[in-house]
């Protein structure tokens, strides 16, 4: 497994005085799914502004692979373009009158070649199925169809890592499922993904990699089994461990469930067992 964001020994200090990280040793390896997991308040926002560079860590380094960020104006610039960031509000990020000029305007920032910023905004167009829409303004859009918008203009952009701040925080179950399946996609082609959330539910089937946040340090991170594996770190970080992992604790099932279709499963097989026993038994 190869990083593609390392930390080390970061940490950030806002104006006021706020410390919202603390001494920060953590690595996103490429090509994986990781969730950022914390209670809203934890850092996670704060943690991510730095992945992208929006945020310059008060001590400590960040590397993606193995280049130390630098904060001039151009390599910020290319770092941006490597590192997408999605933000939780749509409209925070849509600025343009038509979903056409919304996915256009990051790309003409880097390029004055109108064949190619049209080309790009072609495929994305179709690959996010918004066609239909493009010429529509992003306000007039439902919250899921916002989200879409917002994840084309930064995908036209080509990233190799997507971060993504609560991205399901204003979409109903239905446009969530959506929003996971589109993320899905972009793995399956190689991109590094992260997703901050405070809901291990959300995130417990579908990430590779744990990273929990609290007040402001790093409480746990590594592969998803081993970090439910830490029930009181959890509890420390005012967090509960995932429903399906917890009922699977509680019937003692082994191996312990990944999702709910290995908890449904689990379950027919212990109902059958028990089915036989008493048949058996009579
Ligand atoms: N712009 C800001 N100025 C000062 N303090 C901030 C700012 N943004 C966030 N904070 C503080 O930093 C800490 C972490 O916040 P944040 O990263 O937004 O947490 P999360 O995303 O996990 O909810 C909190 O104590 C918050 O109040
Ligand atoms: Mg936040």
């Amino acid at each position: 497994m190869k990083p593609a964001i390392t930390l080390h020994q970061v940490s950030y200090r806002y104006s006021n005085g706020v410390m919202a990280l603390k001494d920060i040793n953590l690595s996103i390896f490429q090509g994986k799914k990781t969730a950022i997991l914390g209670r809203n308040g934890a850092g996670k926002s704060t943690l991510l502004f730095l992945l992208n560079g929006i945020n310059k860590p008060s001590t400590g380094t960040l590397k993606l692979k193995d280049i130390p960020y630098q904060y001039d104006n151009r390599s910020l610039r290319n770092l941006r373009r490597q590192v997408g960031l999605l933000f939780p509000d749509p409209d925070a990020q849509l600025v343009a009158p038509s979903v056409y000029e919304e996915i256009s305007f990051g790309l003409l920032n880097i390029s004055n070649e109108k064949k190619w910023v049209e080309q790009r905004v072609d495929q994305a167009l179709e690959r996010f199925e918004l066609e239909a829409i493009a010429k529509i303004a992003p306000h007039q859009l439902s919250a899921g169809q916002k989200k879409r918008v917002c994840l084309a203009a930064i995908m036209a952009m080509e990233p190799e890592v997507l971060v993504c701040d609560e991205p399901a925080s204003s979409l109903d179950p239905y446009y969530t499922r959506q929003m996971f399946d589109e993320l899905d996609k972009l793995n399956a082609t190689g991109k590094t993904i992260i997703y901050t959330s405070h809901d291990i539910d959300q995130v417990y089937e579908w990430a590779d990699h744990l990273v929990l946040v609290h007040e402001g340090s790093i409480a746990a991170q590594g592969p998803v089994a081993e970090v439910v594996q830490h029930e009181n770190t959890f509890k420390d970080c005012g967090l509960h461990l995932p429903v399906v992992f917890e009922v699977g604790k509680w019937l003692h099932l082994e191996p312990l469930p990944a999702n709910l279709e290995e908890l449904k499963k689990a379950l027919k097989v212990r109902q059958r067992k028990m089915f036989t026993e008493r048949v058996e038994n009579n």
